[in-house]
């Protein structure tokens, strides 16, 4: 494999749009991520011909997909929604290298902290948040995820 690059940008070729598709039903990539006022912002690393190698264009082997939110505590912040790496790309620290990005994009934005959420089964991935220094804030803090959603909330807007 060549070397590794990471971009932000997203959708300027097919590859990192069927990845998407194909795991987020119904959602209109397209629209909410290049609109007048982008829902999402996403990062893509793509594994780029070596030397000698020919290639016919960049091939997307991970992404994460992120946003800016905001707390009242501690004021811009850095939602990571979604981090995947293909599986045979795993464990060669794309992952990482993603994660690292997005802590740079945060800094630059001025944004004090990143966040994302890891289901508890996932525990390769939690070790990884884990020896990049993240906090699990469960352990830590007591959090507990909610949502709103469909029906309820439907019910709560009276629509
Ligand atoms: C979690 C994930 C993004 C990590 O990316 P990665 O490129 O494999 O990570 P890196 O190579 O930088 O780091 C490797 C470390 O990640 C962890 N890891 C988590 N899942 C892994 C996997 N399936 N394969 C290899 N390492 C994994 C391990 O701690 C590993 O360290 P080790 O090699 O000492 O065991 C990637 O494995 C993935 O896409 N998994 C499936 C989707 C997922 O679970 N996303 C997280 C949702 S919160």
């Amino acid at each position: 494999m060549g070397s590794l690059g990471i971009s932000s940008r997203l959708g300027t070729h097919p590859g990192p749009f069927s990845l998407f598709v194909a795991i987020t039903i119904g959602a209109d990539l397209r629209a909410d991520g290049f609109g007048e006022n982008p829902f999402y912002h996403c990062l893509v690393a793509e594994s780029l011909p070596g030397p000698g190698e020919s290639q016919a264009g960049p091939c997307v082997v991970g992404y994460g997909l992120y946003y800016f939110i905001y707390s009242t505590w501690k004021g811009r912040n850095v939602y990571l929604e979604d981090i995947y790496v293909k599986p045979e790309y795993q464990g060669q620290g794309i992952g990482s290298k993603i994660i690292k990005k997005v802590a740079e994009v945060a800094l630059d934005k001025g944004c004090s902290q990143f966040r994302l959420s890891v289901l508890d089964w996932n525990k390769r991935a939690m070790d990884l948040y884990k020896a990049l220094g993240a906090q699990d804030l469960t352990e830590a803090e007591g959090w507990h995820s909610f949502r709103f959603e469909g029906e309820v909330m439907r019910k709560l807007a009276g629509k």
